[in-house]
């Protein structure tokens, strides 16, 4: 009973074969189908090779959400240097609650304003670098993907030993603030809190040593990670007049980056930035300084790297070679039919439309016609 009821499946299966084998008689081997296999197979293995290519490729998908993240803080990262002494500057974080932020996480480091020549020349190929950034976007997309593989993107320590007075202040460190938007701002004077607010010592400092020009090595927001430039980063600016507002409006957006390296929470930022001299003669009103007003976006972007996955390669893979296979052998059928019909046909004048029937795209079809053709 078991081995009839496997017999009807054997034969079963055996109807349902949709490769019925022909006997070797009865394959014809041309050399235009020759030629045509070995363009195909040529092609095949040309696209192939790129899809490989493309199936190794990633790319980096954008997505947008509402950031519902309301309790966690804020991390700033700041490496500045201000060409004033140390003892004459202040830096510190008011927020919108007018709440003067404790900034003991910065550090004061007297330095020389003038970078050595290897630094200069480290500098110069981060603006470049800045530039390009601005101008094509995808390098963003290569910058991601090569986060941590990147050289470290901190100032390098100065190679040489100079006598010059250190004549400037380098403030750097981070701070951690309430997730709402803020000023972030060095002026003259230390801060000193004050019930309403907070207040700058100034009247101390004689106005001849105001000296804010700057310039920003580092300024970013959340997890710090190596090999991420961001917007403001190189930035140097030289002002010439004393009593000058430099004033950088940012609007921070948060960014959830997973790469196939890291997976961090950072935060991207735009900027705008204004300058203009504090002369209260000609109207010009304002407090001296480096104002940096940030505000954070309600949206998140998430930038997650993608992979074609390995199922999707072998689909397409299957799709090529067959694909090709089957239009290749339908185009030479078509060709083959076209020359048959102008060459032999008109020539012997035999023409009949009955035959057209037989095509049906196939390699082989000809044959049949051929010795339909030998008979009359
Ligand atoms: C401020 O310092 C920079 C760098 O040392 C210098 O080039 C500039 O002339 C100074 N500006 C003023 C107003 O002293």
């Amino acid at each position: 009973m078991r081995r009839l009821n496997r017999k009807k499946a054997l034969n079963f299966v055996k109807e349902v074969d949709a490769f019925p084998k022909v006997p070797e008689s009865y394959v014809e081997t041309t050399a235009s189908g020759g030629t045509v296999s070995v363009l195909a197979f040529t092609a095949m293995a040309l696209l192939a090779f790129f899809e490989f290519f493309v199936y190794r490729d990633t790319w980096m998908k954008y997505e947008y959400e509402v950031d519902k993240d309301f309790t966690s803080k804020l991390r700033i990262n700041i490496d500045i240097t201000v060409a004033m002494r140390c003892q004459f500057v202040g830096a510190d974080v008011l927020d919108l609650a007018e709440t003067m932020v404790a900034s003991d996480g910065l550090q004061y480091e007297p330095v020389i304003f003038d970078l050595s020549p290897q630094q200069r020349l480290w500098h110069r190929t981060l603006l470049l670098i800045q530039n390009r950034l601005r101008e094509e976007h995808s390098l963003q997309d290569v910058l991601f993907k090569n986060v941590m593989k990147g050289a470290p993107t901190a100032l390098p320590p100065r190679e040489d030993d100079p006598t010059q007075p250190l004549n400037a202040c380098r403030i750097h460190g981070h701070l951690y603030v309430n997730k709402v938007a803020g000023n972030f701002h060095i002026t003259v004077g230390k801060a000193i809190p004050h019930p309403r607010g907070h207040a700058h010592l100034a009247a101390l400092v004689s106005h001849e040593t105001y000296n804010f020009s700057h310039r920003i090595d580092h300024l970013s927001f959340g997890e710090e990670i190596p090999g991420i430039l961001n917007p403001l980063d190189g930035t140097e600016k030289v002002s010439a007049d004393h009593n000058q507002m430099f004033q950088y409006f940012i609007t921070i957006v948060p960014t959830k980056l997973q790469t196939y390296k890291v997976s961090a929470d950072t935060h991207q930022y735009s900027v705008t930035e204004r300058e203009r001299v504090i002369n209260h003669a000609a109207g010009s009103h304002g407090v001296s300084g480096i104002f940096m007003k940030y505000d954070i976006s309600s949206l998140i972007v998430k930038v997650t790297e993608q992979h074609m996955p390995f199922w999707q390669f072998l689909v397409r893979l299957c799709g090529i070679i067959g694909g090709i296979f089957s239009t290749t052998g339908m185009l030479h059928g078509l060709v083959g039919f076209c020359v048959d019909v102008v060459c032999c046909r008109f020539k012997l004048g035999v023409y009949k439309p009955k035959s057209m029937s037989v095509f049906d795209g196939h390699v082989n079809s000809r044959t049949p016609l051929l010795s339909e053709n030998a008979e009359h």
